[in-house]
């Protein structure tokens, strides 16, 4: 076993670690970027949680079922016959493990192409010595690497509900939602968080009777009230049943099936019987083999790795970023820590503006926002205006056939600035970019509203939003 020396190791390769290496190596610093995640042949699989189980895959699996819904009763309308449409939900799979494997292909080549060391096996603190940390590389790499500066982005794993461990056979996690191999009958699920609803839709999509049980008694209470009520609406209409502010008593796995006891929101005794069922409660930060101990890191009581506003952790030269920290877990909140650790370990002074990280949620519609809610302005004694415009009277929504949502604008009462945006309807996933734009640069609506946008477009829908908060739409 050699000892190899680095400026700057990072320790995983999701989207938070693997991004700081880029930008790290970007800066000069001789870089190295440890990860274990494996594919199924037991080789390198970067990309972390987003790439493998997460992000990627999920919205690999929402497209195919999207395809599916709409030849299936979207096609129609616009003259297209498309009778006895079948889903070959292993072929699907398939497709989704070729895209994975671009997306772990695509960062090795990163890695090469920016000069960065990449470690295949499992990273974990020895010492710190001499003003650099010692770090043993078990697995296919078998290392031990030293370095000044250590960037720890060892993600998040899902959070187990107790007495319904995943067994990814029956109980699923994130990772065996990704893999039925054939569509349940009965699915159920836990939690209408983002996985819940993600994966729910899928299912449901391509034939599965969905059922999901949500412990609050509100749904979507991170999203503005009038979004989650819409979402609600349109869910609902599409079949998939969600049953709030439920409790649940135990889960009992059968043969081939999973029985769900809990108490309704009346207090009720319920029972479901499910084929499959997914557990989406939440997640939990992950530092696993990390040995923190050895060198005295210092974890919260939920385990998350304990950091400064600048990610920094209690040692010297020791930085954390991404789901292992506090803060939303999301891959592009992970990515800009990670890019701005990097900056800041050059001296530069790297910054993530948490007020504008946009949320998406890929359902369809789909849902984004970026900035506050009514309701938290309401909490606040903010004084806003807010302005709505639906897709119903946009027109490239009407001819794409699809006009479900709408687009609202909050802004501050006085100086007219742009301080949240909630959108749910088609691409809402693209269409918040301008929002986060806007108010990167602290647009007022008026601004929005005087900017040209493109026709036909569902941007036209912002734009249109912006002048509603001045009561002045043109087309509604
Ligand atoms: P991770 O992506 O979890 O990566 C951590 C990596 O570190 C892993 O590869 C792990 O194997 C490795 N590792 C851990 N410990 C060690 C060690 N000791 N040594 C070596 N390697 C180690 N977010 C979005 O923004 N948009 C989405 O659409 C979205 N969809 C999602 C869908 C699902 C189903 C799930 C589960 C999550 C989704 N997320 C999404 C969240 C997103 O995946 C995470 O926020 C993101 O992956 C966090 O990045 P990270 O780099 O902090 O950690
Ligand atoms: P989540 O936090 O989004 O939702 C969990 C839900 O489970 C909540 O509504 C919660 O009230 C409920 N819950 C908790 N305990 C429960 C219990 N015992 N019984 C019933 N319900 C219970 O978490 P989720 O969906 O697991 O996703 C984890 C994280 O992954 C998200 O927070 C998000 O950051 C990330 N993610 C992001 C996506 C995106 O950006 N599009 C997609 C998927 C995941």
């Amino acid at each position: 076993m050699s000892t190899k020396n680095f400026d700057v190791v990072v320790i995983g390769g999701g989207p938070g670690g693997y991004i700081a290496a880029i930008r790290a190596a970007q800066l000069g610093f001789n870089a190295a970027c440890i990860d274990e995640w494996k594919n199924e042949k037991g080789g390198p699989a970067p990309g972390g949680t987003c790439t493998n189980v997460g992000c990627i895959p999920s919205k690999a699996l929402l497209q195919s079922s999207e395809h599916f819904e709409h030849a299936n009763h979207h096609f129609a309308e616009h003259g297209i016959t498309a009778d006895n449409v079948q889903i070959d939900v292993a072929k699907m799979i398939g497709r989704k493990a070729t895209v994975v494997k671009q997306n772990n292909d695509g960062i090795l080549y990163l890695f090469k192409k920016n000069k960065v060391s990449f470690f295949h096996g499992r990273g974990s603190f020895v010492a710190a010595k001499d003003g650099s940390y010692e770090i043993k590389v078990a697995g296919a790499s078998e290392e031990t690497l030293t370095a000044k500066h250590v960037i720890i982005a060892t993600g998040s794993n899902a959070r187990q509900l107790p007495g319904a461990e995943f067994d990814e056979a029956l109980i699923l996690s994130n990772d065996g939602a990704l893999r039925i191999p054939a569509t349940p009958k009965k699915l159920g699920v836990i939690g209408s968080g983002v996985i819940g609803l993600e994966m729910g839709s899928v299912w449901r999509r391509l034939g599965a009777e969905v059922t999901i049980l949500e412990a609050m008694p509100a749904f979507l209470g991170a999203a503005d009230e009038s979004v989650a009520k819409e979402a609600a609406k349109v869910f609902k209409k599409q079949g998939l049943d969600i049953q709030l502010g439920v409790k649940i008593a135990s889960v009992t796995k059968g043969k081939d099936s999973v029985t769900i006891a809990y108490a309704d929101a009346k207090g009720a005794e319920q029972s479901l019987v499910v084929d499959k069922l997914i557990v989406s409660i939440g997640r939990v930060p992950n530092t696993v083999g990390l040995n923190p101990e050895a060198v005295g890191l210092k974890l919260d009581e939920r385990g998350a790795i304990v950091v400064d506003d600048e990610c920094k952790t209690n040692l010297p030269n020791v930085w954390a970023v991404g789901d292992v920290v506090r803060g939303p877990m999301l891959a592009h909140k992970a990515e800009e820590e990670g890019v701005a650790v990097a900056e800041r370990i050059a001296g530069q002074h790297g910054h993530v503006n948490f007020g504008t990280i946009p949320w998406v949620i890929y359902t369809s519609p789909e849902i984004a926002w970026v900035g506050k809610t009514e309701q938290q302005l309401k909490a606040e004694g903010v004084a806003y205006k807010a302005g709505q415009f639906p897709f119903m009277a946009n027109g490239r929504a009407r001819a794409l056939g699809d006009t479900t949502g709408f687009v609202k604008m909050l802004a501050d009462a006085k100086t007219d600035e742009i301080l949240g945006v909630h959108i749910i309807g088609p691409f809402a996933s693209e269409l918040v970019s301008e929002a986060v734009v806007a108010m990167e640069f602290k647009a007022s609506a008026e601004d929005i509203a005087r900017i040209c946008h493109a026709h036909p477009s569902l941007s036209e829908a912002t734009k249109e939003a912006a002048l509603a908060v001045d009561k002045r739409t043109l087309n509604f």
